[in-house]
């Protein structure tokens, strides 16, 4: 066995790191206490270690995070933006559903959903201490959603270990279009991709995911 055939870690590391992996769940119910700020840069420390697409962009600021704490009034700023951006979504989607019927059976549920979020808002802007937004350079070709996704993964897991709660805000994507959106982040429109999430204490523990045996869903093909 040569040295590159010994793993660097422990069984006992890997069997942290599954329950790590075992332990991330999407929290969508948060506790009022304030997560620290130094919880947050470790946090965020975690989304700048994930990949990016070095090929596509260049340079060191390929990748940036805005930090908005609940209570602040740029953040209701932004919560209302996104009601105004679900109610756009919804009317430009009940328009293509009605031009093309055969996705109307696919896309009812949707337009209801966006109709409700116009109404109650947007889950994760506002309901949690933390809403961030990360913004990653839009290069060519585009990749940047991809690297936001490995980027919010790793703050995921992150969160995770330090006992904090996590929620996906895809919406955050779709606001990225948005340049009054922008205009808040102070980033310029059109050279960015968006995604975000909300971060606090969960008010319960969830139990670990459950998915179905590696095995059952893997074929090995020669
Ligand atoms: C691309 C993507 C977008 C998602 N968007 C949201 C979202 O906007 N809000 C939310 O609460 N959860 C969101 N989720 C979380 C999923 O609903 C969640 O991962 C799934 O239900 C499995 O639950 P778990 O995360 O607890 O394992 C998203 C997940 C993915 C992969």
């Amino acid at each position: 066995m040569t040295m590159t055939n010994v793993s660097p870690f422990t069984q006992e590391d890997n069997a942290i790191l599954d329950r790590i992996l075992e332990s991330r769940r999407s929290v969508r119910l948060f506790a009022p206490d304030v997560p620290s700020k130094e919880h947050i840069l470790k946090i965020i420390r975690a989304g700048l270690l994930a990949p990016y697409a070095a090929q596509a962009v260049s340079g060191q600021d390929f990748r940036q995070f805005f930090v908005f704490q609940k209570g602040s009034p740029k953040l209701a700023e932004l919560a209302a933006l996104a009601k105004r951006h679900v109610k756009r979504m919804a009317e430009q989607l009940y328009k293509e559903l009605a031009a093309n019927p055969s996705l109307k059976e696919k896309g009812t549920g949707f337009v209801k959903r966006l109709e409700q979020l116009e109404e109650t808002g947007v889950p994760g802007i506002g309901t949690a201490p933390y809403f961030i937004v990360v913004a990653e350079r839009r290069g060519i070709p585009p990749a940047e959603q991809q690297s936001l996704a490995h980027c919010l993964e790793n703050m995921w897991l992150k969160a995770t270990a330090l006992g904090l709660g996590f929620q996906l805000v895809s919406v955050t994507a779709q606001m990225g279009q948005d340049s009054e959106f922008c205009s808040v982040l102070g980033i310029p429109h059109g050279e960015f991709g968006t995604n975000g999430c909300a971060i606090g204490y969960p008010v319960e523990r969830l139990p670990p995911v459950e998915r179905p045996d590696a095995s059952a869903v893997t074929k090995w093909i020669d």
